[in-house]
């Protein structure tokens, strides 16, 4: 493909798959916050599939942070084809009978929904310079079912998929964007936010009666990379848990 790709939250699961699944004669650009050898080995993989990897620092749920982030990256690139706006997380659930929680509630929407906004926004400039050019979100499946004791978290995602759809229509026809919905996938996100118990109970509710695992979403975001014709939409990955 010989494309520039910038994933954030690329040190684990879901983006640490794509960024594997994309090295091949691509540049790929590997953000992480805490988990610097997790992101390491990363960069390792991608150079020994015959990519390019480089290094990015920074919690996104910071404005300053998300600034260095884009100036780092500009500083490296003139141009980027693809921004895969993975980072986030649940941060904690939040039972709504347990009180509102400002600093929470705004903590889940920087690190989730502002980043990938904020990102998309600084980082035009380069993408217009990119070769078919896409932005891909990652939503989730909470967005189509709600999610008890998640429900800011959903609310969140939700947000991320409006803007999926706005940002498609305001971008085209020179920037694509568009989004990938996961179900329940094993990565380190259910062993922080889900009790075995619970990811039974989710097991239980999907039709394919399996987790995913990350190799199927970067499958999707693939897709969603090389087909051209496709803007605006969001591809759900979940076993059939929900189905439109
Ligand atoms: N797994 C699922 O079932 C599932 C389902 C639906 C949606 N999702 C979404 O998929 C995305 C990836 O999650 P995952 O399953 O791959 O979980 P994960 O393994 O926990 O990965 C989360 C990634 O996001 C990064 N991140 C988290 N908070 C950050 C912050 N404040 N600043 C910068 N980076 C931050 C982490 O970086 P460090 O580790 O380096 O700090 C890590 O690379 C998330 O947006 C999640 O909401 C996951």
């Amino acid at each position: 493909m010989s494309k520039t790709i910038l994933i954030t939250g690329a040190s684990t699961g879901l983006g640490a798959a794509a960024a594997r699944d994309l090295a091949t004669g691509n540049t790929i650009l590997i953000h992480y916050n805490r988990s610097r050898e997790a992101a390491e080995g990363v960069k390792a993989d991608v150079e020994s599939a015959g990519g390019n990897a480089l290094l990015f620092q920074a919690d996104v749920g910071s404005e300053s942070q998300c600034a260095r982030l884009v100036s780092e990256v500009m500083a490296q690139t003139d141009k980027l084809d693809v921004l895969v706006n993975n980072a986030g997380g649940m941060i904690e659930r939040c039972p709504l009978n347990e009180g509102p929680n400002w600093g929470l509630i705004d903590e889940i929407f920087r690190v989730n929904t502002y980043s990938a906004i904020y990102l998309t926004s600084a980082l035009l400039p380069l993408l217009e310079a990119g070769s078919d050019p896409s932005v891909i979100n990652i939503t989730s499946i909470a967005v189509r079912t709600g999610a008890p004791t998640a429900s800011i978290y959903a609310a969140c995602k939700a947000a991320l998929d409006s803007f999926t759809r706005g940002a498609a229509r305001e971008l085209a026809p020179r920037v694509r964007v568009n989004a990938v919905a996961p179900g329940v996938i094993e990565t380190p996100f259910h062993e922080k936010y889900s009790t075995p118990e619970r990811v039974q109970t989710f097991i239980d509710a999907t039709p394919l009666k399996r987790t995913g695992t990350a190799d199927q979403i970067a499958h999707a975001v693939r897709f969603l990379i090389e087909n051209s014709f496709i803007t605006g939409e969001t591809v759900d990955v979940n076993g059939g848990m929900y189905m439109r």
